[in-house]
């Protein structure tokens, strides 16, 4: 869950570049970082363990030498994060520099191998035996483009490598194989990286590169080869609908807070998506056999809330899977009549991909949410919708949640309205509602930040907090603990409120606090009962509640009104800012970095 990042430029200002094309892949992963440049036949590096500010810092990034340069900032897979473990990774003659993002599974045994042939290694990482192994090919009388190929021929796993060579300084060759790699095509260079914000300040012309696809980058300009037949690839730029300052701050102290304060703006786009692939994936679920929703961490808990909304709504049962847990629950199940539904923002995701790849080799049908566009995911799935979030930056999963929410809700409606499971006027009105639930976010964040901002200070010493809710609001719930342990690491709990006589009671004292997802509907008053054995038990209430809920107000010790109006089936959506709100400002007051959670990352690449 790296991120990489290599330029060939007519000026040179590689390093420079690279930092700042790496300053913006650093949500997928920040323990080290380093960058290679050439120029007159050699290669310079600069490398280290810590935040790219931090190397940056002690070793000047900006003051290497050379129009032509890779970079790399690193989550630890293999080999602690030391600086001898940072990317690039080089041969033993320092001729060779390459950064990876993936794993590469034979590394132990091709590594036993180099060493029998004398090479010599520096590091504990599985990436430095691919600079070992090219420089074996290039040994072996291989020009540098052919060393590459072999080389990846021997590698299980999965890879984005970029590769510089000192003898051939005038190229950057790079492979993909299921880790995310693009291509950006600008007027002052060439650039190649694992997402598309890394470069966006320089481009949104962008080329999109699949599994097992060769690239080389040159004054020349773009070649694409297919490795297995070498046969070349000609692949039209595509342009990317974002803007430079998406994948900016825009005077925020951080990407999620302004994330969390995009959702008003994200949320008007998911109501304006294209028709026909609404009503295509719509039809897809409708003659499905049996509907899996299956996603990881917070897409997960959109999948969850759609399986109340799909039940309720368009009277479709369907079956909630968390993705890694996909193959051993199902994998045996899954036949042809199977159609699952995959929601993932990045599209990249190991697990998820995993699960998808399973089911797609027992003929299920596929159908992809997410919000990147060129992704894994849009090019597996039968059919995707790409929600229109805009890059989420911040490593906790904000806006694309809520957004998430709103498309899956569209297709539930969409679903009863195709099976006349509900009446023209209820859909009239759920669609009337659906069009406020933007306003209703705006005023939410407006009116309740500071109140929330307020109940964090309070309760921030807490070693521990519960997360409660009923029906469509327990997905809340457990959105709002994840948010808070991501960021802010206090060990949390979530579950349907109805479980809590069934053990987890046991650890409430007096001040324990517990967050309970309130809205009106046919859970309110089984919730009011379960606040109440809660503070019989000397709980402290915070209570997500419905503006004017008076009933929920004098029980709690803390309350956020949201003032929503909505049917208790889309109050998901309202419902969990305040939550993204309550672990945001908790992440302050405990001095962490919400966009870099520690041992985190955005999208999780690796299985
Ligand atoms: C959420 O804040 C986390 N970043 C994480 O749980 C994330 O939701 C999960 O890794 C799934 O990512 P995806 O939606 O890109 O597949």
């Amino acid at each position: 869950m790296c991120g990489i990042f290599g330029c060939i430029l007519q000026k040179n200002e590689a390093s420079s570049t690279i930092h700042s094309g790496l300053k913006m892949l650093e949500y997928r992963g920040y323990d080290s970082v380093g960058i290679a440049t050439i120029e007159n036949g050699q290669l310079t590096i600069k490398k280290d363990s810590g935040k790219i500010d931090e190397v940056h810092e002690a070793h000047d990034l900006d003051d290497l030498p050379g129009r032509l340069g890779i970079g790399h900032t690193r989550w630890a897979t293999h080999g602690a994060p030391y600086q001898v473990n940072a990317h690039p990774h080089t041969d033993c003659k320092n001729e060779i520099a390459v950064v990876h993002n993936g794993i590469i599974e034979n590394f132990a045994e091709l590594k036993t191998e180099l060493e029998e042939f004398g090479h010599k290694f520096r590091s504990k990482t599985d990436t430095e035996i691919i600079a070992h192994l090219i420089e074996e090919y290039v040994k072996k009388g291989f020009i540098f483009v052919d060393a590459v190929r072999e080389t990846v021929k021997r590698l299980d796993g999965s890879y984005a490598i970029a590769v510089i060579y000192t003898k051939e300084p005038d190229k950057i060759v790079c492979v993909r194989k299921e880790s995310p790699l693009v291509l950006g095509i600008a007027e002052d260079g060439l650039y190649v990286a694992s997402d598309i914000p890394a470069f966006l300040s320089k481009t949104n012309k962008s080329v999109i590169i699949e599994d097992g696809e060769l690239i080389i980058l040159s004054d020349l300009g773009i070649e694409i080869r297919n490795i297995s037949n070498w046969q070349p690839v000609i692949r039209e730029p595509e342009t990317i609908d974002w803007e430079p300052e998406m994948a900016e701050k825009q005077g925020y102290s951080h990407f999620m807070l302004k994330e969390i304060h995009e959702q008003p703006l994200r949320l008007r786009n998911t109501l304006r998506l294209q028709d026909k692939y609404l009503e295509l994936m719509t039809t897809f679920l409708d003659r499905a056999g049996e509907v899996f929703l299956v996603a990881c961490g917070t897409s997960y808990h959109a999948c969850l809330a759609a399986s109340y909304l799909f039940s309720k709504l368009s009277f479709l049962a369907t079956h909630p899977v968390i993705a890694s847990e996909f193959v051993e629950q199902h994998g045996k199940s899954v036949n042809i009549d199977s159609t699952l539904l995959v929601v993932s923002q990045s599209g990249e995701t190991a697990d998820t991909l995993e699960a998808v790849e399973s089911a797609r080799l027992r003929a299920a049908t596929v159908l992809g949410l997410t919000n990147v566009v060129g992704s894994t995911l849009t090019r597996v799935a039968r059919v995707y919708i790409c929600q229109q979030s805009g890059p989420e930056i911040g490593v906790a999963a904000t806006k694309t949640f809520t957004c998430q929410l709103s498309v899956l809700a569209q297709l539930a409606v969409r679903l009863a309205k195709k099976r006349g499971k509900i009446s023209h006027v209820e859909i009239e009105d759920i669609e009337e509602k659906l069009e406020r639930i933007p306003d209703i976010v705006e005023c939410t964040i407006k009116g309740q930040e500071e109140n929330v901002k307020a109940i964090a200070k309070k309760y921030k010493g807490k070693p521990a907090f519960f997360f409660l809710g009923r029906g469509i609001s327990s997905s809340v719930a457990l959105e709002g603990k994840l948010k808070l342990m991501e960021i802010s690491y206090i060990p949390s709990l979530a579950y349907p409120a109805g479980e809590s006589k069934h053990g987890p009671i046991s650890l409430i004292e007096p001040g324990f606090p517990v967050v309970f997802v309130c809205p009106q509907g046919d859970t309110h008053r089984s919730i009011i009962g379960n606040i109440m054995e809660m503070k019989a038990r000397g709980a402290s209430i915070i209570a997500i509640i419905e503006k004017g809920d008076q009933e929920i107000k004098e029980l709690a010790d803390d309350y956020v009104e949201v003032d929503s109006g909505l049917p208790e089936l889309l109050t998901p959506i309202p419902f969990s800012v305040p939550l993204q709100l309550f672990a945001y400002y908790m992440a302050l007051e405990r001095d962490n970095d919400p966009d870099k959670p520690r041992n985190l990352a955005k999208s999780v690449t690796v299985k």
